[in-house]
């Protein structure tokens, strides 16, 4: 297939922060060749410091500090240094309900509300070191709490509004935490999620809480036990506005995520203050080409990682207006998303490749209602974006004109390090294309050679970087063997890629993804990819059934766009199709069409529940990520009837 090449226009290339390949060559050069200084320089100038670090960074594999013995605050930075700046009156937080209310809260304004809230915590005794549990919908309180957290030092974990009261009650557990910060609930397609009812559930076994605050949302009636549960605007209400910001280590714990591993039980990753939050924000320049006139939206989730660095802490670190929406993207219908952004006239659009297909899916008028002129760059993260979504985002989404950044990262990396500078580096529609300055990534085999060029291997990254997960909460020993025992003394990401004649990177997916075909290593995505270019097909997930003579075979799971479609004669049809695009070697064993397929909350296909369908037809382990169980059990019951 011939490869097309979007190369930045110049437009764009000048007036970004980073412009043309020599632009991009230098900073990469310079970050390789003098870590240290590089680093060094960039917190002094884009950080405010109490006091100044002792060492940029240490190393004792597998741990690392960066800027240790140096004292800031995440909120300082966030809110207070904007306040003697132009941006006082800026619009930090621009929301909209999935109701349609909506605030703008400016950066003064958010000053007071994060300093009272933070009062508030005060006030019940909370203090540095202690772990807070926030459940919320996505409302600015929900921001707000995180950065009162952050300026008292007290330890934030977001869980998820999807999360069961099982999951919750894990989360609060394995921290020890001593206050939920919750709401009565969020709307979510019309419909309200009662999360305090989940928690009051959750809480039977928790004895470290001592409080639970609560947020009124949806105004429905909850249950409020005494002593216990507080109403968010009673103790609001006589909170001082006056709270400074605690100067706390760089190395200070600012939150943690759980996310799910390859056991059923979620690893708790830790990020600290200082060096998460300047990776955090220099990548707001450096792949969002943040400027001052900007309207950013994130689509993501404040329950996941990506809602943290690039809702809350990125963009507000760096001055932006930060758009966050509470709802579904079909709520009320399917222009939701492009309602919003002709609405505020954002120009930054960031969202997942699942987003893109579920929309892409429903045709072109949505889009087409709307303005969506005010766009200048759109972003990509969580899986591979296949080539045809890439080309209908750019086209129909984008209208041509703007730059397309898929961002390679993940939890433990906390920010983004492999992804294409906007105005440096040319596109190519599926690839993450080149790693950001001071991200040393490579591509190796089982015992850490590199791999030739075009030769699928591990992703692995070899040199500490500001924003790494530095630890698993209360869990050390899981820390080294997840990530640093597979080729010792390198950070094992669990991702496949490879890299092409051009250095850039194209990432496969998992490694348990791959599947291995008549000695012949094909990755899922490949298959995946090629099935959504067919125009029948809207979404499809491949796993590897066990085979007895070509070792694994390929088993598709496909869903259709609106039409009417003989089965027999479209299977054979895509069978051939893939066979085709790939190589007759990937022929797909089996196509079974399905209405939806399996997703965690954040969009990811749920491979290892499709390969448990293939295999065994039984569904065990931790399933508490998953979206829609009922597209789980029509594909077993489907299985049965055959
Ligand atoms: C995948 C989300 C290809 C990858 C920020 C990674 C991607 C995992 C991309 C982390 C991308 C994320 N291209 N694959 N642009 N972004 N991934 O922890 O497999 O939810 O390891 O972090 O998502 O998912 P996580």
């Amino acid at each position: 297939m011939s490869q097309s090449i979007y190369p930045p226009s110049s437009e764009f290339s000048a007036k970004a922060h980073v412009s043309g390949m020599e632009g991009y060559n230098a900073l990469y050069e310079k970050a390789k060749d003098d870590p240290e200084a590089f680093w060094g320089e960039l917190a002094e100038k884009e950080l405010f410091w109490f006091e100044k670090w002792n060492h940029v960074f240490e190393w004792n594999p597998p741990f690392v500090k960066w800027f240790a013995g140096g004292k800031t605050n995440v909120s300082y930075n966030c809110v207070d240094r904007h306040l003697t700046t132009p941006r006082k009156n800026k619009v930090a937080i621009l929301w909209e309900g999935e109701p349609g209310d909506q605030r703008m809260i400016t950066y003064q304004e958010l000053h007071r509300l994060v300093s009272r809230f933070a009062n508030v915590l005060k006030a019940r005794g909370f203090k540095e070191g202690d772990r807070a549990i926030v459940y919320m919908p996505m409302v600015p309180e929900l921001p707000v709490a995180l950065l009162a957290c952050a300026r008292l030092g007290i330890t934030h974990s977001v869980v998820f509004g999807g999360f069961s009261a099982e999951a919750l009650k894990a989360r609060i557990q394995d921290l020890d935490a001593g206050v939920v910060i919750t709401a009565d609930g969020g709307w979510r397609r019309g419909k309200e999620v009662r999360l305090k009812d989940a928690v009051d559930e959750s809480l039977a076994g928790c004895p470290s809480v001592k409080d639970v605050i609560v947020l009124k949302r949806t105004g429905s009636n909850v249950t409020m036990k005494e002593g216990r549960d507080h109403w968010w605007h009673d103790l609001d209400a006589t909170a001082s506005e006056d709270c400074p910001a605690v100067p706390l280590d760089s190395e200070h714990p600012l939150y943690v995520l759980y996310t799910s591993g390859t056991t059923g039980k979620p690893k708790g990753i830790l990020h600290t203050t200082g060096g998460y939050l300047l990776q955090a924000t220099m990548t707001m320049k450096w792949v969002f080409d943040l400027k001052e006139e900007d309207t950013y939206w994130c689509t993501a989730d404040i329950g996941w990682v990506t809602g943290h660095s690039y809702i809350v802490y990125g963009p507000l670190s760096a001055g932006a207006t930060s758009v966050m929406y509470e709802g579904a993207p079909d709520f009320p219908a399917f222009d939701r998303f492009w309602r919003i952004v002709e609405k505020y006239r954002v120009t930054t659009f960031y969202t997942s490749p699942t987003a893109i297909r579920a929309l892409l899916r429903q045709g072109d008028q949505w889009p087409n209602m709307h303005d969506l002129s005010s766009l200048r760059l759109l972003g990509s993260v969580g899986e591979p974006i296949n080539p045809a979504a890439w080309e209908w985002y750019h086209r129909v989404i984008g209208k041509g004109r703007c730059p397309i950044v898929d961002t390679w990262w993940q939890t433990e990396t906390g920010a983004i390090m492999i992804a294409p500078m906007p105005g440096a580096v040319p596109l190519k529609p599926g690839s993450g294309t080149l790693p950001l300055p001071g991200i040393l990534p490579d591509i190796v085999d089982f015992n850490g050679i590199p791999m030739e060029e075009g030769r699928e291997g591990f992703l692995i990254v070899r040199r500490p970087w500001p924003s790494m997960l530095r630890t698993l909460w209360g869990d050390p020993e899981r820390y080294k063997e997840n990530y640093w025992s597979r080729i010792p003394g390198i950070y094992f990401t669990g991702d496949a890629a490879r890299r092409d004649a051009d250095g850039y990177y194209w990432i496969l997916g998992r490694v348990d993804d791959v599947m291995n075909v008549s000695g012949h290593r094909l990755s899922t995505m490949e298959v995946e990819s090629a099935l959504v270019r067919h125009p029948a097909v809207a979404e499809a997930a491949v796993v590897g059934r066990p085979h007895e003579i070509t070792g694994q075979a390929v088993c598709c799971f496909v869903t259709l766009k609106k039409g009417d479609y003989d089965p027999a004669v479209l299977g054979k049809e895509l069978r051939q199709w893939v066979a085709h695009e790939i190589g007759a070697f990937a022929r797909p064993e089996e196509i079974r069409f399905t209405e939806g397929l399996p997703k965690t909350r954040s969009g990811k296909i749920m491979r290892r529940l499709l390969r448990e369908i293939v295999t065994s037809n039984a569904v065990t382990g931790d399933v508490t990520t998953l979206e829609d169980m009922g597209s789980i059990t029509r594909l077993a019951a489907q299985h049965d009837e055959e």
